[in-house]
């Protein structure tokens, strides 16, 4: 389970090249981000799924040269989609319509959210999606490493997004070649929590 995996699990830096995740697993972990809560459900983001080894090449060349990149036996490269008020009527078509209290929330909710506030938002939904796959990764026994290093600007042109898309963060997925170079570094419990 899960909780018991907090401790197995770490950012992989060297993935072990020749091991792909099976298409069964991909299936369970795109499961997870396919049910991953979000606002108002809209779910503001899109996922590339890179498994390509010219394309993973190139997302490396744009991420600093990290070794994931290319070693991973897939990259999930998290895009929050800020065009809200786009994606209120791509949910109301396909849920066949909604009542009107609820078309006339989500169509305000979406007026107040423009631009870096859309951007933004989107974005914090996508976080959650990823936190979602890497929460799956490690109670399936699968490596991961979230990475938010490398160059957004070159991953979009890389993965031709339209003006409505922007790479956020990956998520590369596969199997460890080494253990982690440090133990684990966590603040103190007091450092963290508050109780009220
Ligand atoms: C949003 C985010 C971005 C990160 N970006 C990178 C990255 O670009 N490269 C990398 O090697 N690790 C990256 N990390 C991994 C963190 O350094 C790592 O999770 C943290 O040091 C805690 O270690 P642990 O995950 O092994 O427990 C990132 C982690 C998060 C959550």
């Amino acid at each position: 389970m899960f909780l018991d995996k907090l401790d197995w699990r770490f950012a992989t830096k060297h993935f072990d090249s020749a091991k792909k995740v099976s298409e069964e697993d991909m299936h369970k972990i795109l499961e997870s981000i396919h049910m991953a809560p979000s606002s108002f459900g809209l779910q503001p983001y899109h996922i590339y799924v890179v498994s390509d080894a010219a394309k993973k090449s190139e997302l490396r060349a744009a991420g600093f040269n990290q070794p994931q990149f290319e070693d991973a036996s897939h990259i999930l490269v998290f895009c929050a989609n800020s065009n809200v008020k786009g994606r209120v009527n791509q949910m109301i078509e396909t849920m066949g319509g909604v009542s009107e209290e609820f078309a006339a929330m989500l169509h305000g909710f979406s007026e107040g959210l423009n631009g870096e506030n859309a951007k933004g938002w989107a974005a914090r939904q996508a976080y959650i999606a990823l936190g979602f796959a890497l929460a799956a990764c490690a109670e399936l026994g699968i490596d991961s490493c979230p990475m938010e290093g490398f160059s957004n600007g070159d991953f979009d042109t890389i993965l031709g997004l339209d003006s409505n898309l922007s790479s956020m963060a990956v998520l590369a997925v596969g199997y460890r070649k080494d253990g982690p170079a440090h133990p684990k570094f966590r603040f103190s419990n007091e450092d963290l929590f508050t109780e009220l």
